[in-house]
């Protein structure tokens, strides 16, 4: 069995409670924060944790707080990230659902830390569920001394407030959040200036994933040197993964950072192999916004190492025979998936999330998402492949938020290294036609 510090209780009848999560030891960490610990201190301790960012970009979390600008007079501000939009990642929705006092006691001791005394927690607007267990677990933490006015007799006051989206995937963008936050457009903002230094109302503010703030409690119960200890290399502690797709036993999973992506796939404990008794075409080992993996890149990185689930090994060899850890959404596809139907339909997603603040994103998504839709459809064109990536390579690092990668990296990924899928729709029209939606595999071995 696999270490677990984020999910170690969540099979306690009741531990959504107060009552039973603290019968448990839950809010330990916020008494020795509050009672023992300097702000300072806490900032120390997770640095040495070298707790990565569990939103998707891995940035390291005790470094992005020590940039939040302590020298202004204004209020410092920590907002929760539980946007949680990305096709295939449902780890932070699992964590509140199923463990939410973990969140507001890692919101508690983060805030301390940050000197933040108004947090709030922005939530998909879809989670109506979810919305409703958080406001139940801040009155329980409020009605017990952990939230609200000297917090456990401290000289410490916070109060946390939940705020619904409207259903908008860029919303989930750090920037575009803040925007939707007070009130506006979620346009993503042109950074410099970063949130820490003019972030919610113009003011310091840190902006964390779900999963990185419920990881904060484990650092401050154990010490960032014990934490550091779990996991491998630059890649410390655990990582929860939502794992889908053909798989026999899709769902959360936390996982030691270093586990192999075989073991992952195919072991009982986790996915249970693919489901079916099939072959293992392809995965997506981050969320719908990562390069694609081909089967013979899942076991083995290109240098034949073995493929480890963390930062390092999952983006082994760059773009070309790599991908990226990201949000920690594991889709699987087994060897009758279509991976141009797959293509166009991420793209229709990033196509209709684009805010369309910037030409490349909102023009470009646009013509790959047509481009797509007529291959798919047996009404591609020759030259169709090469125009696709050459479209998807200038949305690529030209605009102003990173939602223009996530769109561009699946279609160049797809074509790279499934090309030939590209082009046997291309030049059997009147049989993808027919085709039933994603049973492509069959038709090419039959006509190959
Ligand atoms: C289009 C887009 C959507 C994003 N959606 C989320 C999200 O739903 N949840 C999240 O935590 N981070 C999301 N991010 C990343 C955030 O911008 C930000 O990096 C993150 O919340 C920082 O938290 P962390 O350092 O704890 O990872 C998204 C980024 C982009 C570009
Ligand atoms: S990249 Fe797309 S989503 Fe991001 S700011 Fe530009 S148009 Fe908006």
């Amino acid at each position: 069995m696999g270490r677990k510090i984020l999910l170690d209780k969540v099979h306690i009848p009741g531990i959504k409670t107060f009552k039973v999560y603290r019968d448990n030891g839950g809010y330990a960490s916020v008494e020795k924060a509050l009672k023992k610990m300097t702000p300072a201190e806490i900032i120390e301790e997770v640095k040495k944790s070298g707790l990565r960012g569990r939103g998707g970009a891995g940035f390291p979390t005790g470094m992005k707080w020590s940039f939040l600008d302590t020298r202004s007079n204004n209020p410092r501000y920590l907002v929760c990230n539980a946007d949680e939009s990305e096709p295939g990642t449902f780890k932070d929705r699992y964590l509140i659902d199923y463990i939410p006092h973990l969140l507001i006691e890692g919101l508690i001791v983060s805030s301390f830390a940050l000197g933040a005394n108004t947090t709030f927690i922005y939530v998909r607007g879809e989670f109506k569920q979810q919305i409703g267990i958080l406001n139940k677990a801040i009155r329980e933490a409020r009605d017990n001394g952990f939230l609200g006015s000297n917090i456990l007799g401290t000289s410490f006051s916070l109060d946390i407030h939940v705020h619904s989206g409207a259903g908008a995937y860029i919303c989930g963008e750090e920037t575009a959040l803040l925007e939707s936050l007070e009130g506006k457009r979620g346009n993503p903002r042109l950074k410099p200036p970063f949130p820490a230094v003019k972030g919610l109302y113009d003011c310091p503010t840190v902006v964390n994933n779900v999963e990185t703030l419920a990881a904060i409690v484990p650092i401050i119960n154990f010490g960032g040197d014990e934490y550091a200890k779990i996991g491998i290399g630059r890649s410390t502690g655990t990582k929860l993964i939502s794992a889908c797709g053909h798989i026999n036993k899709p769902g959360v999973y936390e996982i030691e950072m270093g586990l192999s992506v075989e073991e992952f796939l195919n072991s009982e404990e986790y996915c249970g192999g693919v489901r079916n008794g099939k072959k293992l075409k392809a995965i997506i080992p981050g969320g719908s916004s990562v390069p694609i993996l081909p089967a013979h890149l899942v076991a083995v990185t290109a240098a034949n190492t073995p493929r480890l689930m963390s930062y390092e090994s999952l983006s082994d060899g760059g773009f070309a025979t790599g991908s990226m850890l990201g949000s920690g959404g594991f889709i699987v596809f087994d060897e009758d998936a279509c991976i141009v139907r797959n293509t166009w339909n991420f793209t229709r997603f990033y196509y209709h999330e684009s805010c369309g603040q910037c030409s490349p994103c909102r023009e470009g998504t646009g013509w790959l998402e047509k481009i797509l839709y007529r291959i798919e459809n047996g009404q591609g064109r020759e030259r169709d492949i090469d125009v696709l990536d050459s479209v998807a390579k200038k949305i690529e690092g030209n605009t102003i938020c990173p939602l223009g990668d996530a769109a561009a990296w699946p279609v160049n990924s797809a074509i790279r290294h499934f090309r030939n899928e590209f082009e046997f729709h291309i030049e059997h029209p009147d049989l993808i036609k027919n085709v039933q939606h994603g049973s492509i595999e069959k038709y090419m071995k039959v006509m190959a």
